[in-house]
């Protein structure tokens, strides 16, 4: 009896300590948290803490509002798997949730003593899709064979993230109202994760990258980073950021089925709606050729109803003037950007002819610039004459000149347009990733990488599961994840990407405005400058900067 007693508590004890070993738990002012081990792409054991809940659930009569830190808790939090998606398109609704504030910590071992330097990336995905999830698009195991602490984090979506009525209703913006509560939440509990909440570098990409571009100049944001990556976009670009979105907010009402003739019709159509609901319309929301325009749910500049402010004036005038911390920023594209449309647009008999037909009308939209107007029509026919000439050709609408009027209206200009103005100010180490390997996510015309598409060059900073096996040693992957990874954590523990426990044999020199220079990333780097100057220099005379004095 006694014996089968002891073998009882035994067994008990070493499941306990198998449990303590395999699922160690951290303990935050919040409350506990138990996550788990993974392996690195080279083998390494890393701790990972995933699905943490950073906010209130906005949920209810929290939908709509800003985020709410979430409140302690004493249960340990259950941090073994992935958290949540947010709400977005989706075959299978079970996936998605409102309760997505949620984000991820990576960390080497989580004795507090250690002083790592922080990286925090907000996902792309144009404010309407995507998330943080380690098994989707931003597995952690690349850069977690560097000593560094890794935190990725889910925002608001769509209309649930960026209704903006211009009104005290909903002043807007609260997709990136969540990004500073996570932020906040990094600063009071990295370093219980082995983070030094002093060293902390914000990276995103695409609309990522747009509020990072905004988060430096944001009230909101001040002193909860010191360093900043901005990939493949930029709020500094030609597209305007209104200060409501109104329009946006009736035809998601008219969607629903609802009234569209009152701020309270309208809202009490958005507050009745389901998860589902949201997810369904997302589609429709846009106008032309699947998802055009790209960027739709906009950051907007707050009108002041006594809230909290993310935004309070135009964010390009901001950086021109300077009134941002002077701190390093690491930016650039890719060589060939938003090809997307371009392919969506000419493999479809309809939306070519329409494009060729209707350019006037559709390239505003398209590549974002102002509508209707004498203005438009004036860029419109500016833009057509550069990117396809003067042909009278009834099949003008070439693939080459809509490729590069894609990469470059949906992101080149606006990235050229914010290290431009940036630089003026600080030290900007300027990059093109121009290295195509065997995966992309544009196989074009057949089944071949077309070369460095928009997002390629996460395919090496960060595990895809859902496009790539993980690149191993003997991969030919290997030395272009080596050097992304090698750049980018030296650049986030020193300000500089060539000093670090990275080694590069090429020397990546700061830019200057004037002369632009940039790191060429590929199978051989090397330093140019002056990227598609020709180029962006129709968009700079098109676009002019105009700001209040
Ligand atoms: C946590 O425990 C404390 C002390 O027992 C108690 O006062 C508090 O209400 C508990 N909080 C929650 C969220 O359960
Ligand atoms: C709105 O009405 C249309 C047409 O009756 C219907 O197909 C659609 O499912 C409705 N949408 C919602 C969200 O109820
Ligand atoms: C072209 O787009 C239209 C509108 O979305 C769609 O109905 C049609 O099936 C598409 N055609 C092709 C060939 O993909
Ligand atoms: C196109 O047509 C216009 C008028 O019809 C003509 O003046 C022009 O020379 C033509 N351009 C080309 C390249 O053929
Ligand atoms: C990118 O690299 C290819 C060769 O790999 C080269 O032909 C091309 O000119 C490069 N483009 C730019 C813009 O750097
Ligand atoms: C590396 O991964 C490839 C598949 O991408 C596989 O064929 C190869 O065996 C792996 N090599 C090692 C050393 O694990
Ligand atoms: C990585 O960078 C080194 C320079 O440090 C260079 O020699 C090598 O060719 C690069 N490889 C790739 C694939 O980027």
């Amino acid at each position: 009896m006694l014996s089968i007693v002891s073998s009882f508590i035994f067994v008990l004890c070493a499941f306990c300590v198998s449990t303590e070993e395999e699922f160690p738990v951290v303990n935050t002012k919040l409350g506990p948290i138990r996550g788990r081990y993974l392996e690195s792409r080279l083998g390494n054991k890393f701790l990972s803490f995933r699905g943490i809940r950073y906010a209130e659930a906005p949920v209810g009569v929290l939908r709509f509002q800003p985020p709410i830190p979430v409140k302690t808790w004493n249960e340990t939090f259950d941090a073994t798997e992935d958290g949540p998606i947010c709400v977005q398109e989706t075959q299978d609704p079970s996936i998605i949730t409102e309760d997505c504030l949620r984000l991820n910590v990576y960390t080497i071992n989580k004795s507090p003593d250690r002083n790592r330097a922080v990286i925090i990336y907000f996902h792309p995905g144009g404010f309407y899709e995507l998330s943080s999830q380690s098994k989707f698009v931003a597995g952690p195991e690349y850069l977690m064979d560097h000593d560094i602490v890794f935190v990725t984090a889910n925002y608001r979506l769509g209309i649930l993230g960026f209704l903006s009525t211009g009104t005290k209703e909903a002043p807007g913006n609260n997709g990136l109202k969540d990004q500073v509560v996570a932020m906040r939440w990094v600063q009071e509990n990295i370093e219980q994760f082995g983070g030094n909440p002093n060293s902390v570098t914000i990276m995103g990409y695409s609309a990522g990258a747009i509020s990072n571009s905004l988060h430096m100049v944001s009230p909101m944001s001040q002193g909860l980073f010191h360093r900043v990556i901005v990939m493949s976009g930029s709020a500094s670009a030609q597209w305007s950021i209104p200060s409501d979105q109104l329009d946006l907010a009736k035809k998601q009402a008219r969607l629903l089925n609802c009234s569209d003739e009152s701020i309270d019709s309208i809202m009490e159509c958005l507050r009745k709606a389901t998860k589902e609901d949201f997810s369904k319309t997302v589609r429709d929301m846009f106008e032309f050729a699947v998802s055009n325009p790209i960027i739709l749910f906009k950051p907007v500049v707050e009108r002041d109803f006594g809230q909290d402010r993310f935004l309070t004036e135009d964010p390009t005038c901001l950086i021109q003037s300077g009134k941002f911390p002077k701190i390093e920023v690491l930016a650039g594209v890719t060589e060939h950007e938003f090809l997307f449309p371009a392919i969506d647009i000419l493999k479809n008999d309809s939306y070519r002819q329409q494009m060729s037909t209707n350019f006037a009308k559709l390239s505003p939209i398209c590549f974002l610039y102002e509508r209707d107007s004498t203005n438009s029509e004036r860029i419109s026919s500016n833009l057509k004459s550069y990117y396809f000439g003067n042909s009278n050709s009834s099949d003008w609408l070439t693939f080459d000149g809509l490729r590069k009027l894609s990469a470059d209206g949906i992101i080149g200009f606006g990235m050229h347009r914010f290290m431009k103005l940036v630089n003026v100010h600080t030290t900007v180490y300027r990059y093109e990733f121009n290295y195509t390997g065997r995966y992309s996510h544009t196989y074009y015309p057949a089944d071949k990488p077309y070369g460095a598409v928009h997002h390629d060059d996460l395919l090496y900073l960060l595990r895809v599961p859902v496009m790539t096996p993980m690149f191993n040693k003997t991969d030919p992957e290997n030395p272009i994840v080596e050097n992304m990874t090698g750049w980018w954590t030296n650049f986030a523990s020193t300000g500089n990407p060539n000093v670090g426990a990275f080694k590069s044999s090429v020397e990546w020199l700061p830019s200057t405005t004037q002369e632009g220079q940039y790191l060429e990333i590929n199978e051989t780097p090397t330093m140019n400058k002056q990227l598609f100057a020709d180029r962006y220099s129709v968009w700079d005379t098109l676009f002019p900067i105009e700001c209040p004095n």
